[in-house]
């Protein structure tokens, strides 16, 4: 597990950036596994920059993402589609039809989530996954307390899940209840992984994370076991970890 401290928020950005970038430019026509969230808005930023300086070309990615709400439509403006639309996809050069999440309108969602496992294993698998993690330790929306082994799969979003996304919102009854995620078994064949933590109030559960024991109670302990990890996080995240 590689740590890179960053100094703060625009600092994390731009190094998992340069990460992110290499992965493009080594390998461009990498599978690149994306999060949403607040955190890794940043990253997206930074990239659209490069790309407009003409840096990047992403005319080759495919992108896979981590999630989507059950029942908001792309066009939603809380769906994970229209966040990746608006913050990155539309900005860069990369053809919408390399862009995939878990149709969070799909009725059969048994059958959705079945195809976007097949669809991971038809693009080859994700070269480089870039994870965010949730205060009670989830990545995607992978809830503490479920199997490690799962695949992509339909959770009920537990209530501080809820809470915390109801600023998204206009009140907390408007949160979706469910999501379609990629499971921890695909997240951890990705084979090279990025985590990206921002701010003082993730710094007890990155310290469980990465030092605490791996447990479904901190489904992100899981990447401790993983054998390509990097984690880029400002001195705030870092807070409650000793890096000497
Ligand atoms: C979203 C996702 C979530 C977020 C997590 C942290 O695609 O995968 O696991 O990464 O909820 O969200 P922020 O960055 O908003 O704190």
């Amino acid at each position: 597990m590689k740590i890179i401290q960053a100094k703060d928020y625009a600092g994390m950005s731009r190094k998992a950036a340069n990460i992110v970038s290499a992965q493009i430019i080594l390998f461009p026509n990498s599978v690149i596994g994306l999060a949403t969230g607040s955190t890794p808005l940043g990253v997206y930023h930074q990239l659209v920059e490069w790309y407009r300086k003409d840096d990047l070309d992403f005319s080759k990615i495919r992108t896979v993402n981590l999630d989507e709400y059950s029942g908001l439509s792309p066009e939603h403006e809380q769906s994970y589609r229209y966040y990746m639309n608006q913050n990155l996809f539309r900005d860069v050069n990369i053809p919408m039809e390399s862009t995939h999440l878990p149709n969070g309108m799909a009725q059969d969602y048994e059958a959705e989530c079945k195809r976007y496992d097949q669809l991971i294993t038809d693009l080859g698998g994700i070269d480089l996954q870039l994870l965010g993690i949730g205060h009670n330790g989830h990545i995607g929306f992978n809830e503490p307390d479920q199997a490690f082994d799962k695949t992509t799969h339909r959770v009920i979003l537990n209530q501080r899940t809820i809470e915390a996304n109801t600023r998204f919102f206009r009140n907390k009854e408007e949160v979706p209840k469910y999501a379609l995620t990629m499971g921890i078994k695909a997240i951890m064949q990705a084979r090279k992984i990025l985590l990206v933590v921002s701010g003082a109030d993730k710094a007890e559960i990155l310290r469980r994370a990465m030092m605490g024991p791996i447990t479904p109670s901190v489904p992100a302990s899981i990447i401790q076991l993983h054998p390509d990890v990097t984690i880029v996080a400002d001195e705030a995240a870092l807070g409650r970890i000793s890096l000497s």
